[in-house]
């Protein structure tokens, strides 16, 4: 599904990717670890199609076509979404409202009828119970004046608002505590089926004791350093991100 091959990208200049190879075939969970600063957001923000950083090298093919070819809400019609390490509050535009719009646009995108007023309500409820999000939130502006927690859980009820086919998790569980935690997890985990595939970001173990991975990559310095099983994660939270570099020599 996703094939990303030789990615080299740096921004102002300055490299941050150095050649990443990864591929994602559909039905699948891959997680990718790595310090601070090691070019994780990056990634994800290049999947998304944000134009900030330069591609230098390599490609990033999305179900055999190139990504660069398409811009962000393109890629958002052909089923990519990211969710974001830090998501942005809009005010002025309550979430009802954005949700449609988001939903309209990429249906129309895709020669389809706006989604029935009636069926897009049923979509709500049903979403807002998978995250446990509170309804009075969905009359708000979008993640205006929401905890960390909530803005994080809103992200997962937008993604399963939109049902992608290749969803990317930039450090979702980063500030929240222990039953946020397990709720956005049970929002992935709810999602995840054969045709679609997860790529995780997190740069603790924790998230995936309860979104079990198939495939655990650690990237640092702009690559990926070892890729191994499930098990990769709990080594590295035993023994640190010190004892990978030192050991793989990156
Ligand atoms: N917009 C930007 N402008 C300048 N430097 C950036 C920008 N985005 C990322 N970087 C730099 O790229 C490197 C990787 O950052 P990032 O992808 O956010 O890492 P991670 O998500 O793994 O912590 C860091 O050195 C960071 O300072
Ligand atoms: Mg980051």
């Amino acid at each position: 599904m996703l094939e990303i091959k030789n990615l080299h990208a740096s921004i102002d200049g300055k490299p941050i990717l150095k050649g990443v190879n990864l591929r994602i075939n559909a039905g699948e969970v891959h997680a990718i670890m790595g310090p601070n600063g090691s070019g994780k957001s990056t990634l994800a923000s290049i999947i998304a199609g944000n134009e900030a950083y330069e591609i230098t090298q390599g490609d990033i093919l999305f179900e055999g076509n190139s990504l660069f070819d398409l811009q962000p809400h393109q890629r958002a019609a052909a089923g990519v979404f990211l969710a974001f390490q830090y998501p942005v509050e809009i005010p002025g535009v309550s979430m009802m409202n954005f949700m449609k719009t988001a939903i309209n646009e990429i249906r129309a995108q895709n020669g389809l009828q706006p989604m029935e007023a009636a069926a897009f309500l049923k979509l709500v409820r049903e979403k807002q119970a998978l995250v446990e999000l509170d309804a009075k939130l969905a009359n708000r502006s979008v993640n205006q004046g929401f905890s960390g927690g909530e803005k994080k859980r809103n992200e997962v009820f937008q993604m399963a608002m939109l049902n992608p086919t290749l969803a990317v998790l930039d450090e979702t569980d980063s500030g929240l505590d222990i039953d946020a935690l397990r709720i956005v997890a049970q929002g992935v985990n709810a999602l995840r089926n054969p045709n679609n595939a997860f790529l995780v970001i997190t740069h603790y173990q924790r998230l995936l004791d309860y979104i079990v991975p198939d495939v655990v990559h650690v990237l640092a310095n702009g690559k990926i350093i070892k890729t191994g099983n499930k098990d990769l994660a709990l080594e590295l939270e035993a023994k640190g991100y010190d004892w990978i570099l030192e050991t793989t020599q990156a």
